[in-house]
């Protein structure tokens, strides 16, 4: 095991962070959590630099609620500035980020936003590692929600190879408790699952286990124009990426109780 190194994980609380901040402690690392909650706001900067004392690396695992281009595109930059003004002050090594697989041609909504995020924080002056990772396991029920009118779910026409977010944070903290590579040329990094999915599919295989929605429907918005990269595999990772289980049937059956 590599020497116990102090993190701090911004989004600790959030699907992806809560992970990360254990994966962190079970391999002995101290992990310092960040979140609104507990008095650090990476948009506005408040807390940010007092809290980041002693701090080596940042995991950044943070995220706003918002779809919109123009509002999360806001947040995801002023979150990159901030943890580069304030891990400068504080004498961070620097900063380890998780973005999104394909979202280079992306021009809407979220994705359009996290390709701001990583152009803000490429800016500096900080060291910055990006990893880009597929959509989550966990992201399959919100994404569901989103879409049930009713009986019926209305899904995205997507080609992803989801991972689950415990494989994405073990991703994570590999990047971040080993030495920082000499160059950064090349892709990101990449995580991703074992094998491609769709989202309709992935929905499918969860309804199933759970009893509702009723019935799934794979749906393509032609207003959108990201549809092209959603529809046609833009998604998918590249051949670089490193794919890791459980496939999202595996951790379906681990997570939720079958329906009676
Ligand atoms: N979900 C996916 O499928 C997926 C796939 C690939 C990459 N990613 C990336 O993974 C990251 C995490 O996604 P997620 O789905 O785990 O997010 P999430 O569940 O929505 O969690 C967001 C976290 O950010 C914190 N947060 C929000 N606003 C904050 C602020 N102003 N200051 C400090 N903390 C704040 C939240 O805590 P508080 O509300 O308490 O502040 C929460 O801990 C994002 O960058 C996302 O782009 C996600």
């Amino acid at each position: 095991m590599s020497a116990s190194k102090k993190i701090a994980v911004v989004g600790a609380t959030g699907r992806l962070g809560r992970h990360v901040v254990d994966v962190l402690t079970e391999q002995g690392h101290d992990a310092v959590a960040f979140s609104r909650a507990n008095g650090v706001d990476i948009e506005s900067g408040v807390g940010l630099v007092e809290a980041l004392e002693g701090v080596e690396v940042v995991i950044d695992a943070s995220s706003t609620p918002s779809a919109d281009k123009d509002v999360a595109t806001e947040f995801f930059r002023s979150a990159a500035k901030n943890l580069h003004e304030a891990g400068q002050k504080a004498g961070v090594e620097r900063l380890v980020v998780v973005s999104i697989i394909g979202i280079d041609g992306s021009v809407a909504g979220y994705n359009a936003a996290k390709l701001a995020h990583e152009v803000a924080l490429l800016e500096g002056p900080l060291p910055v590692q990006i990893l880009r990772a597929a959509q989550f396991h966990e992201l399959v029920e919100v994404m569901t929600q989103w879409g049930t009118q009713g009986e019926v779910a209305y899904l995205p026409n997507m080609r992803t190879q989801l991972v689950a977010a415990r494989t994405v944070a073990e991703a994570l903290v590999a990047l971040a408790v080993d030495p920082a590579p000499e160059s950064t040329d090349g892709p990101f990094p990449e995580v991703a699952g074992p094998q491609p999915e769709t989202m309709a599919g992935a929905a499918a295989t969860l309804a199933a286990r759970v009893g509702h929605p009723a019935r799934i429907e794979e749906s393509s918005d032609p207003a959108n124009p990201d549809r092209a990269l959603f529809e046609n595999g833009g998604l998918l990772p590249g051949a670089h990426a490193e794919l890791a289980g459980p496939t999202f049937a595996e951790w379906v059956e681990a997570n939720f109780p079958a329906a009676n």
